[in-house]
């Protein structure tokens, strides 16, 4: 049996499953991952210059623009087979529970019809004030590039909606996460190196409650050794086939 097969068998007996998707998810997409080594973000960029508090408060400008930059990739950016395989398998009901997250900022999951995705680091579409008066901003208006826009309420900068580094989860999020995680037969982990945490403690997390873990992924990463089963592929390609779609 190939490691495909054991792992479909798995998925298939499951009555209860958590995936965590990670950038790789959507690679296939056209969206650039963070870490691979030759054409990740992290390889052509400062993490710590556009992706901090301390970033965005010595150049608001250069991190607004990077960030616009990004959600213009993302704009023209489908989802792959990859991303329709889970939300089909979550519609058509043979899952009693599928919970879905994801550290993705790029909305790709809620776009191929997955429901209630737990978006871990936020979502590049939607800002908030930097000034920390709480006003949130969800819109589906143009953010151009530029200076950033100010926050209506008390003049703020406003910034992505997304995790920084040094910055904590959204906690409501992270514990529907964890809950997820403690209760599932099955996690699905694609696409992600598992470098970051917390998320990246989320499968042993499963493992040590007694769930199955499959990792998604072309290449080897820190999840590999508590996988029980590792699907050495592209996910556009494997998720359909590891669901049967
Ligand atoms: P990384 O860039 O760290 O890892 C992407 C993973 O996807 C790697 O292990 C690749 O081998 C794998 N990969 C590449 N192409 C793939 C494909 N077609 N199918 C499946 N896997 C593929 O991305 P993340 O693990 O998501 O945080 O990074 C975690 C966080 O670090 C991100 O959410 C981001 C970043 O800093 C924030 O922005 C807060």
């Amino acid at each position: 049996m190939t490691d495909l097969q054991r792992a479909a068998t798995l998925l298939r007996q499951a009555r209860s499953l958590m995936a965590l998707t990670g950038a790789g998810m959507s690679a296939e997409s056209g969206v650039p991952t963070f870490r691979d080594a030759r054409t990740g973000l992290w390889a052509q960029f400062d993490p710590y210059a556009l992706a901090s508090p301390e970033g965005f408060r010595a150049d608001p400008e250069l991190v607004w623009n990077w960030y616009a930059w990004r959600r213009e990739l993302i704009a023209k950016a489908r989802p792959n087979a990859g991303h329709l395989a889970l939300a089909r398998a979550q519609s058509d009901g043979r899952f009693e529970r599928f919970v879905l997250a994801t550290q993705n900022v790029d909305g790709l999951h809620a776009a191929a019809g997955s429901e209630g995705v737990l978006e871990l680091h936020g979502n590049i579409l939607a800002t908030h004030c930097f000034n920390g008066c709480g006003t949130r901003f969800t819109s589906g208006a143009a953010l151009p590039a530029g200076t950033p826009p100010r926050c209506r309420n008390c003049g703020g900068w406003l910034r992505p909606s997304v995790v920084w580094f040094g910055e904590g989860l959204d906690l409501a999020v992270l514990g529907a996460a964890q809950q997820a995680v403690r209760t599932c037969a099955v996690m699905l982990v694609i696409g992600t190196s598992g470098l970051v945490h917390p998320a990246a403690g989320l499968p042993s997390l499963a493992r040590g409650a007694g769930a199955k873990v499959i990792v998604v992924n072309p290449e080897s990463t820190e999840l590999d050794d508590l996988a029980d089963v590792c699907v050495r592929a592209a996910a556009a390609k494997a998720v359909p086939e590891l669901l049967g779609l």
